[in-house]
């Protein structure tokens, strides 16, 4: 249908990273796939390009139409900036629980924004329950699409090329762990590197402070995008093989070490994604290849609580 090369195009195909310094010698490799390199900084492009193209082939949404989502402001970043490419209008649901620096992006993208109250700054489960009515309440006004980042299977389809451009990366290998919202980024990237033949381990991982997975009980934290305090929809338990919890504070102080020493620039989940993998490339031991994933990029996060 976009027979026009344009910025679409160059959602994907990203770099992918061995970490040089901060992984001890007798562990595992630690691989880092970038996708804070995509278009808007975050893998969040690939699932917002998977979604609005498939519906448009459908027929679900027209030029001109309004796009709505509930989001803590990454996938918003994404749709906003598919949808000024289509030429779609977007409205995302978000709080002020989110980075001021994500919102002033869907913003610059040409999108609206309808910001709910968070308590202290909060992501907790009663807060996304209410970005959620108001966006199911927006989503049943004429012309307007519910991009439904939380159950269209377009999301997790959106995520197979990434799994399957680490197999032609790096070849075989053995653990691929990353921190869920939805579960649609593991889940799909797990898909896409099964597809390429290759069948790793696959460990999720949550924040210690919300630990939906472990415990069954969610709760409040501070890292975006994870975490959110109820059963994450893409995630399939019969492919998983563990959890993990990492401590939020671990994975802040991981986020400015790697900008440090290895020079990798992420958001709070890329810092959580980076201390479960070493954990892991220890525990497995040296010869192994543990792939993860820098979900963004940090320049989302400067002013924020990760780079003050
Ligand atoms: C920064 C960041 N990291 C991780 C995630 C989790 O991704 P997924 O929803 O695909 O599990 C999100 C989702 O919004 C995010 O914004």
């Amino acid at each position: 249908m976009y027979d026009k090369i344009n910025l679409l195009d160059a959602v994907g195909g990203t770099p992918i990273v061995k970490l040089n310094k901060i992984v001890p010698h007798d562990s595992a490799e630690v691989w880092v796939k970038l996708e804070g390199q995509n278009p808007t900084g975050s893998y969040k492009d690939r699932m917002a390009v998977s979604v609005l193209e498939n519906a448009i082939k459908r027929g679900d949404v027209k030029t001109g139409e309004r796009v709505v989502e509930y989001t803590g402001g990454s996938t918003g970043t994404s749709l906003a900036f598919v949808c000024s490419v289509l030429d779609l209008k977007f409205t995302a649901v978000t709080s002020d629980a989110f980075s001021k620096i994500k919102h002033q992006s869907i913003e610059a993208f040409g999108a609206d924004l309808v910001v709910i109250k968070s308590k202290n700054g909060n992501i907790t489960p009663d807060l996304i329950q209410k970005m959620k009515i108001k966006a199911s309440e927006l989503a049943k006004e004429p012309q307007t699409f519910y991009a439904d980042q939380f159950g269209s299977s377009d999301v997790i389809k959106g995520y197979e090329g990434l799994g399957k451009e680490i197999v032609d990366q790096v070849g075989k290998i053995d653990v691929l762990c990353s921190a869920v919202g939805t579960g649609g980024a593991l889940m799909g990237t797990y898909n896409g590197i099964v597809i390429s033949g290759v069948k790793p381990k696959l460990i999720a991982l949550e924040p210690s402070q919300s630990p939906f997975l472990t415990t069954g009980k969610g709760g409040a934290h501070k890292v975006e995008g994870i975490g959110l305090g109820f059963a994450p929809p893409f995630l399939d338990k019969d492919k998983l093989d563990s959890v993990k919890s990492v401590d939020q504070d671990k994975a802040f102080d991981m986020c400015r070490l790697l900008a440090r020493e290895e020079g990798l620039f992420g958001g709070g989940s890329t810092g959580l994604n980076i201390c479960a993998a070493i954990e892991i490339a220890k525990e497995i031991g040296p010869g192994k290849k543990v792939v993860t994933l820098n979900c963004d990029t940090g320049l989302k996060y400067l002013g924020s609580h990760i780079y003050t």
